[in-house]
């Protein structure tokens, strides 16, 4: 245990120190980014979860976007949301918690339907995935005839129900261009549409989706994050609008980001996405400087290591999905796998 982890133990009551000497080393990978003072209220939980997986046979499966102690201390599986749907496929475990949002476990619910997929917060929704609903997608259909419709996989199961093929940030331009045609309807994000027509020469009919995260980013603010920290690299969100995705060095998913930092290992860097992002790839990389402005969000981070805690003791809060959508969603998922 470290100097100043002991220092805090020396303080607790007896059953936090327990959980304090268990987590010790848990406590070590994420000291840069986890003061000494929070981690007493983490370590209890952590301890707890890490048991009650076992009794459950459960996996815990995290987005990039969560806080440092769920996604470096808890989690069995990490990624993108391209990652979470291609691991959620092969998972053995009888349970999974998903750290993440709702669409994401309804994903892995659609995907390995004999599990029990477990959200820690109902309400960890997404600004994109309220946006739109399945009988909007008919009535985009009746208007745009023929057209295939490409649904990000920040939506609901019957948004994507609706849909012939789904795609990720991570593979929106490939989706798109395996389709051979010259015009698609892609939902709902009409940041993502736009940067993904600009990408492709594909003619896009979008909706007026947006991520309330990414959306709040200017290439204003990009321009004076660069004037103020010189030889800063911009890695930037394709969620963000295009003007901002201009002021980039890199756009890409949030694992695209993070392998950017990893084979380059720039000197200085900015995330230009969800501000919890920055804490966890910095754990991997000590030797590069973080520039952090910091947009939280809201969704997100209703997911806590207490309500993942909560989860697992009372088997709550269950994703099911009506078997006749669920079957209509997973075929536009695993369209998307296959390419
Ligand atoms: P990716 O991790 O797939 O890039 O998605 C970002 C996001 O905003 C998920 O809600
Ligand atoms: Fe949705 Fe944006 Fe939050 Fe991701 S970051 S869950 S896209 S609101």
């Amino acid at each position: 245990m470290s100097a100043a982890l002991a220092d805090v133990a020396a303080r607790a009551a007896p059953a936090s120190v327990r959980a304090l000497s268990r987590t010790a080393e848990l406590y070590d990978r994420v000291r840069r980014v986890v003061p000494p003072l929070e981690w007493p209220a983490f370590a209890d939980d952590i301890d707890a979860i890490l048991r009650l997986k076992h009794e459950r046979n459960a996996v815990v499966l995290a987005h990039n976007y969560m806080s440092p102690e769920i996604f470096h201390c808890v989690s069995d599986i990490v990624g993108d949301s391209l990652a979470l749907a291609r691991e959620a496929q092969t998972v053995d475990a009888d349970v999974i918690v998903m750290a993440g949002v709702h669409f994401m476990a309804e994903t892995a619910k659609m995907l390995n339907p004999g599990k029990t997929v477990l959200i820690p917060d109902l309400r960890a929704g997404c600004s994109l995935a309220s946006s739109i609903t399945a009988a909007d997608v008919r009535l985009l259909r009746q208007r745009y005839p023929r057209r295939p419709v490409v649904t990000y996989v920040n939506t609901s199961a019957e948004v994507k129900a609706e849909s012939d093929i789904c795609c990720t940030s991570g593979n929106a331009k490939k989706i798109v261009e395996s389709l051979g045609v010259p015009e698609v309807i892609m939902i709902p994000d009409k940041y993502l549409a736009a940067n993904v027509a600009r990408e492709t020469g594909v003619k896009i009919i979008a909706w007026e989706g947006a991520c309330e995260v990414h959306e709040r980013f200017t290439a204003r603010q990009i321009r004076s994050l660069r004037a103020d920290n010189p030889g800063v690299v911009v890695l930037a969100h394709p969620e963000c609008p295009p003007d901002v995705v201009d002021e980039a060095d890199y756009a890409g998913s949030t694992a695209g980001m993070q392998d950017y930092v990893a084979r380059r290992q720039p000197g200085r860097v900015v995330l230009i996405t969800e501000c919890s992002m920055a804490d966890n790839v910095a754990v991997l990389h000590p030797g590069v400087e973080f520039v952090r402005p910091c947009n939280l969000c809201p969704h997100m981070k209703r997911i806590s290591l207490r309500n993942i805690r909560s989860a697992l003791e009372n088997m709550e809060h269950e994703v099911v999905i009506e078997p006749a959508v669920a079957v209509r969603a997973r075929r536009a998922v695993e369209r998307m796998l296959e390419v």
